[in-house]
């Protein structure tokens, strides 16, 4: 019997309207232009301004827009997985809220807490209900809206985040192309280094946690980028070397957009060619989960059936990873 993959066989991204320009970042924090750009690769970033939209929403019109173009019903989906780090609220699922606006109420939806690898742990999560016969059609969605966890009176996180969503539908393919390896990956122990002190069950919102601003993004940025540079290299690293792949075997490399300095030490250890990397965090800053199908998305055009990429991040735990897949289509219109 033929092995099935689970592939990619469609793509579909959704950013808000509002530009956050580092210029008028600069009439906020002490920053300027010059700074951003030279240490992070960051011009602007898209923010949901409406006060009554969450990441739900985002997520949601990414897979309205995503059925359209792949012509799927609503009713024909069998799993949502959604992979945010701002959750509308804590429970229920920012899956199950998104099922619901986009009008699929009977099927199968939770969400993976990943922070910026939630995508991929997603795509692979998904795979294993594909692979083993589960589900037919899978929708896998990252979005968030940073910006309702962003501070915006402190320039060293303030800069970095912007507002996004990528949406997948997933199919099994029997000809071989799609996700052919995974390596996830975390460290709890650099939980110390990212995150958001309260909220939670450990230190549940009170005057002393809001005084104290825990509600928004603690970042110690220098071991975080130490870790990201080696984390990300390694995993792509690896995944090349155990499946027997070059630097010119490999079409395109589709790195998580946190800091293009990052981003640049991981082609350079595979050996792959800036024009081989996918990057636009220029536009869109880190969206964290929704970083790397958003790439996709812009890239959608470019890409050809049977292309190798690889997919590689790194995020708040720590985790992160990297995913071999063949691109299953066509994609020029
Ligand atoms: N504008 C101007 N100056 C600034 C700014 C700013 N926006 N931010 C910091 N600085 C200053 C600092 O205060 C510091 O000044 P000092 O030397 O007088 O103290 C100086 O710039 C250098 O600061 P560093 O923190 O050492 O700067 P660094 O080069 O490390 O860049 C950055 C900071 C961009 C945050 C980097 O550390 C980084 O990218 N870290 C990793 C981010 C990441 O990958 N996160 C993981 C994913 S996020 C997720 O999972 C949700």
């Amino acid at each position: 019997m033929k092995k099935i993959h689970a592939a990619i066989t469609g793509i579909q991204g959704y950013v808000p309207e509002y530009i956050l320009s580092n210029k008028e970042l600069e009439k906020l924090v002490d920053t300027n232009d010059e700074w951003i750009v030279s240490r992070t690769g960051i011009k602007e970033r898209r923010i949901l301004k409406d006060k009554n939209k969450g990441s739900s929403d985002l997520g949601a019109e990414a897979i309205k827009l995503l059925l359209e173009k792949t012509k799927t019903l609503a009713e024909e989906i069998d799993l949502i997985i959604c992979a945010t780090a701002t959750p509308d609220m804590l429970f229920p699922s920012t899956a199950c809220l998104i099922a619901n606006k986009i009008g699929a109420n009977n099927i199968c939806a939770f969400d993976v807490m990943a922070a910026c690898s939630g995508f991929l742990y997603g795509i692979n999560t998904a795979s294993k209900f594909i692979e083993t016969g589960t589900y037919n059609k899978v929708i896998v969605v990252g979005c968030d809206k940073m910006s309702s966890i962003v501070d915006y009176t402190q320039r060293t996180t303030c800069v970095l985040f912007g507002d996004g969503a990528g949406a997948v539908l997933m199919e099994p393919n029997s000809k071989g192309l799609g996700i052919q390896d995974a390596i996830l990956r975390s460290d709890g122990g650099g939980g110390e280094f990212l995150k958001l002190k309260a909220g939670g069950s450990l230190s549940p919102a009170s005057h002393e946690t809001v005084d104290a601003r825990e509600h928004y993004i603690y970042q110690d940025g220098q071991p975080v980028f130490k870790a990201a540079v080696k984390s990300m290299a390694d995993v792509s690293e690896e995944i090349m070397k155990r499946n027997n792949l070059t630097s010119e075997d490999v079409a395109w490399l589709v790195p998580h957009q946190a800091n293009k300095r990052i981003i640049d030490a991981t082609s350079r250890r595979m050996g792959v060619g800036d024009e081989k990397v996918m990057l636009n965090i220029e536009r869109y800053g880190n969206t964290t989960t929704a970083t790397i199908p958003l790439c996709l998305w812009e890239w959608e055009e470019k890409l050809n059936k049977g292309d190798n990429l690889i997919l590689a991040a790194f995020g708040g735990g720590f985790t992160w990873g990297s995913i071999y897949l063949k691109w299953a289509y066509d994609s020029q219109k």
